[in-house]
């Protein structure tokens, strides 16, 4: 039996995470279509329901193979997609880890969503998937996001230097991580 058999949903006070289905894809072209929401990420700002659908067509991938999860974020009382966050890699031979990734649209900033949000999500890798350490690479200069981190007991390890490629150039990245306790 794998991490993934039974429900994949989780709740918390304010919010409820359930794996992106298709169904989200226009919800997720209206949370990435945001340059804002995307200024760090690995990603182009989505322009068309077909690239919202890509996105959702690898969560779906990496859920089947057991490769990771991505949820989608919903307010209890709003069926709006206002953000997701998961494990986008897990390596569960030659370690225990998994890489955790989260956004949220611009207007819900502030409000301690993902605060609230991440510690099941943490406690989902940890208890669930029985992971040994979750990491988090950062961009340089994503001041919310190392915040964050650090509000949820991460450690920076350091400073990966021109470590990822994309939107044109290279970029150094921070590595963050928690050990299970
Ligand atoms: C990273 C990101 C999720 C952080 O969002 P955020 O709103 O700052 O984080 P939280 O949801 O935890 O909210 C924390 C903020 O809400 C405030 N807050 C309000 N009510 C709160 C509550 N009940 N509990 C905790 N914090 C609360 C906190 O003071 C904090 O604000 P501050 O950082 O200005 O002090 C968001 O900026 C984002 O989606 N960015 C774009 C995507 C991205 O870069 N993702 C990360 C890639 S590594």
């Amino acid at each position: 039996m794998g991490w993934a058999d039974g429900p994949l949903e989780l709740e918390t006070d304010r919010f409820i995470l359930r794996p992106l289905t298709p169904r989200d894809a226009g919800g997720l072209l209206a949370h990435f279509r945001d340059p804002e929401v995307t200024e760090f990420m690995d990603i182009e700002p989505l322009r068309t329901l077909g690239e919202a659908q890509a996105v959702v067509a690898w969560a779906d991938g990496l859920l089947a193979h057991g490769g990771g999860i991505r949820w989608g974020v919903r307010s209890r009382d709003g069926q709006r997609l206002i953000g997701t966050c998961g494990f986008n890699a897990l390596e569960l031979e030659r370690g225990r880890r998994g890489e955790l990734a989260y956004d949220l649209a611009v207007t819900f900033w502030g409000q301690g969503v993902m605060s609230e949000v991440l510690p099941a999500v943490l406690a989902f890798g940890f208890e669930r998937i029985g992971l040994r350490r979750i990491e988090a690479t950062v961009t340089e200069g994503n001041e919310r996001s190392t915040r964050l981190l650090e509000r949820l007991g991460f450690t920076c390890e350091g400073r990966l230097r021109d470590h990822a490629y994309w939107k044109g150039r290279f970029w150094d990245q921070l590595i963050y991580a928690r050990l299970a306790s």
